[in-house]
């Protein structure tokens, strides 16, 4: 697999890289998957989102952050005073990536290797260009990664008002914890994680 960047098509619009992203064998993610869940939202976003990976749901429906971590995101979004309505959300991988359980036969998610984020990468990089965003928030230690390199910390440098790296006229980034891990966190902390990612939004949203 050599990555996505064969698959790219000359045209630079988001219907055109959306349908391109469909057929995109960049690294071995689509034999599983079902469909490639390519990023959605307005071409003219002030903000876009950067998830990890779509999961179970996102898979089967074919649209990113429709499941249990885009229900807490949507909620995290209206208590910043951010409409999502004007944000480009997408994810740092396209394909879902996942292990079967081998009782219940459900489908695990699973976090995507260092290569399947380089492969992917590009598809990411085009959807940038096109949508030329104010700002970008990654969400969680993989898009952060993807986007600022495989060294970045998301637990030493959240909320932080940054640039985007190695984009021409680059936008404002910020980096915070991905939905899900508010998910996970135990009852105890859920509340504060919770409220940790809304105040990075708030940072995010006040910076444009
Ligand atoms: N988690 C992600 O990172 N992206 C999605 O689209 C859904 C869940
Ligand atoms: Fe292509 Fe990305 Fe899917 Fe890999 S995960 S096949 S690079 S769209």
């Amino acid at each position: 697999y050599e990555g996505a960047q064969n698959y790219l098509p000359r045209e630079r619009d988001l219907t055109a890289l959306r349908e391109a992203s469909a057929v995109c064998r960049g690294c071995d993610l689509y034999a599983d998957a079902t469909r490639t869940v390519f990023g959605e939202g307005p071409e003219r976003a002030r903000i876009v989102m950067v998830g990890e990976v779509p999961g179970d749901r996102e898979d089967r429906e074919g649209a990113p952050f429709v499941g249990p971590a885009g229900g807490l995101l949507d909620r995290a979004l209206v208590e910043a005073g951010i409409d999502r309505n004007t944000v480009y959300v997408t994810n740092a991988v396209k394909h879902f990536r996942f292990t079967r359980d081998e009782k219940s036969g459900r489908r695990i998610h699973k976090k995507p290797s260092r290569s399947q984020i380089v492969a992917c990468k590009p598809w990411l990089l085009a959807e940038l260009d096109t949508v030329r965003p104010e700002l970008v928030v990654a969400l969680g230690a993989t898009a952060a990664q993807s986007l600022f390199g495989p060294d970045f910390r998301v637990s030493s440098r959240r909320g932080e008002l940054l640039e985007l790296p190695g984009v021409a006229d680059p936008p404002l980034a910020v980096a915070t914890v991905h939905p899900s891990a508010v998910l996970r966190a135990r009852d105890s902390d859920r509340e504060r994680a919770y409220a940790g990612l809304v105040a990075d939004l708030v940072t995010a949203a006040e910076a444009l």
